[in-house]
């Protein structure tokens, strides 16, 4: 993707990480009129994303980013354009407050970090570029893929996701968010993971979560999930929908509560045979990189 001012110049690293601030290092921070592009760059790649996703409306924007806790790495390829260099793509991700439902139906609510939009130019998927980004996410990050979240996954992306690392299992969830076989196992050391009683004092738990790409869905009210493989979670977002926004993103981590070893669904992924986590295992051996390390 190109623009009509030097790329070069407001993006310094291969991979720069952007947030509320909107800064891409010293130099766009002492330059106002940098910042200016960052936004145009910002909004052009949300714009773009959108389309290839087919949303009538962005989920990433400048003045969007400035308002969310979520972080934005952008790619670039620095030599092309005559030097002046052009925007790859980019991966954007966030805490969220979610209630999920484990192998076994129990609900949980976890606050795991999620991947909120990615998109790499059309011209340049395919290339490699997706996986480099998506591993200086998980780099920068310290965390494994399968410890995470992902807001409505695109058919390319759950490929991505199956060649890359292998993440071919889901668990059923009855909102947006899909996660894989081995989340609940594995994040019960690292992250926030609590079991939530079926019955609050005002009501049941109603374990949906709408976000930025759900409202822009409901905006839309036409196309229906185009994607549902035999083992993708129910897609459906009822009517009894709490329609409460988990909005709110938490960089600090609270204590972690661990879910206690007999919750039903556990069992299973906690057996010292189980194939996931010696198929885990092995891979960890290989990669030195992650929660483990
Ligand atoms: N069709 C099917 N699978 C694809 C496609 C495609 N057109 N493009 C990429 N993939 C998957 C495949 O598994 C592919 O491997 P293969 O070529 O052997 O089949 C693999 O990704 C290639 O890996 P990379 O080259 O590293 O990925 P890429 O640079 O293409 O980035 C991405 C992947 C971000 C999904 C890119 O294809 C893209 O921008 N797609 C359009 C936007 C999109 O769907 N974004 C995800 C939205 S969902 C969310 O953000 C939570």
């Amino acid at each position: 993707m190109e623009f009509p001012f030097d790329i070069n110049q407001i993006f310094s690293e291969r991979v720069s990480i952007l947030d509320q601030t909107l800064v891409a290092g010293r130099r766009s921070a002492e330059r106002p009129d940098l910042q200016g592009h960052i936004a145009t760059v910002i909004d052009e790649l949300g714009r773009a994303s959108a389309k290839a996703q087919q949303l009538t409306a962005p989920i990433t924007s400048a003045s969007k980013l400035q308002s969310q806790r979520h972080q934005l790495y952008l790619l670039k390829d620095g030599e092309s354009s005559g030097g002046r260099g052009v925007v790859v793509g980019f991966l954007k991700v966030g805490y969220k407050k979610l209630f999920l439902l484990d192998r076994g139906g129990v609900h949980i609510e976890a606050e795991p970090l999620c991947v909120l939009d990615f998109y790499i130019t059309e011209n340049l998927q395919r290339h490699g570029y997706g996986l480099e980004l998506f591993d200086f996410m998980l780099q920068h990050k310290n965390l494994e893929p399968m410890l995470m979240a992902y807001d409505r996954p695109s058919p390319k992306f759950l490929s991505f996701l199956a060649k890359h690392y292998s993440l071919t299992q889901s668990v059923p969830q009855v909102n947006n968010f899909v996660v894989f076989e081995g989340f609940f196992f594995f994040n019960r050391s690292v992250a926030q993971l609590r079991k939530v009683p079926l019955k609050k004092p005002d009501g049941e738990i109603k374990p949906y979560s709408l976000m930025e790409r759900e409202v822009v869905r409901q905006e839309q009210r036409t196309l229906p999930w185009p994607f549902a493989p035999p083992h993708s979670p129910q897609r459906l977002v009822s009517s009894q929908c709490s329609h409460s926004l988990s909005m709110r993103s938490s960089p600090s981590r609270a204590p972690p509560q661990v879910v206690p070893p007999s919750c039903p669904g556990c069992s299973r992924i906690q057996s010292p045979q189980s194939p996931l986590i010696d198929r885990y295992r092995e891979r960890r051996s290989r990669n030195s990189c992650g929660v483990f390390a």
